[in-house]
């Protein structure tokens, strides 16, 4: 279950920010649905958009090896404090305060121009059909080629665009989580 402290965040974020879109962090249920499509026995370079308070990051660094990278790109202020506060010591990590619509430019900051993973829980139904599509497509750009787009979304709209856009999506629902309406793909490049 979400601490009282993470549940507290999101609530004064969520009331600020339309775009935090949630109340409570993730469950652990969902973030283990969606973490186990993920190969850690494998170096790796992880893309996280939307972290919030980085209940998947904790998971995702828990499990990664010490030359995998985690980049999170959090668009709320008070979520990249907190992120950059909690991650201060694991040089794996980097820590973004900027939009998932930047990818391309933020990895390029990085030096890299392609990654094995993207998780997002950002709240793609926020975005209009263009600025969805455009997302997409550069999602799809910046990963490898036998790289995954992992997604959670509320209800199932982004079914359809994933199918157009990469090769192979498995959907799944998780019903233990707040809200309990969650589907997570697993999307093939
Ligand atoms: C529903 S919350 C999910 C948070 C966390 N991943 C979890 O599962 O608990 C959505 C998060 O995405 C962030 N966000 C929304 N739109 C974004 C965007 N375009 N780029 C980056 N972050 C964004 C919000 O600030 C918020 O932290």
């Amino acid at each position: 279950m979400p601490t009282l402290t993470g549940t507290l965040s999101y609530i004064k974020n969520f009331i600020q920010d339309r775009d935090v879109a949630a109340i409570t962090p993730s469950s652990s249920f969902l973030v283990e649905r969606v973490c186990k499509w993920i190969d850690f026995s494998e170096s790796a370079t992880i893309v996280e958009y939307g972290p919030g308070n980085g209940v998947f990051g904790e998971y995702i660094l828990d499990h990664m090896t010490d030359d995998s990278t985690l980049i999170l790109i959090e668009g709320n202020g008070d979520f990249v404090d907190d992120l950059e506060e909690k991650t201060a010591d694991d040089p794996r990590v980097v820590v973004v305060e900027g939009l998932a619509q930047n990818v391309k430019d933020i990895l390029a900051e990085q030096g890299i121009d392609e990654v094995g993973y993207i998780l997002s829980g950002i709240p793609f139904s926020f975005l209009d059909d263009e600025e969805q599509e455009a997302l997409l497509e550069r999602t799809h750009d910046v990963l490898a080629d036998d790289g995954k787009f992992l997604v959670y979304q509320n209800y199932n709209h982004l079914e359809e665009p994933l199918r157009q856009h990469f090769s192979e999506v498995t959907k799944e629902r998780e019903f233990r989580n707040i809200p309990p309406t969650m589907r997570a793909y697993e999307a093939c490049k």
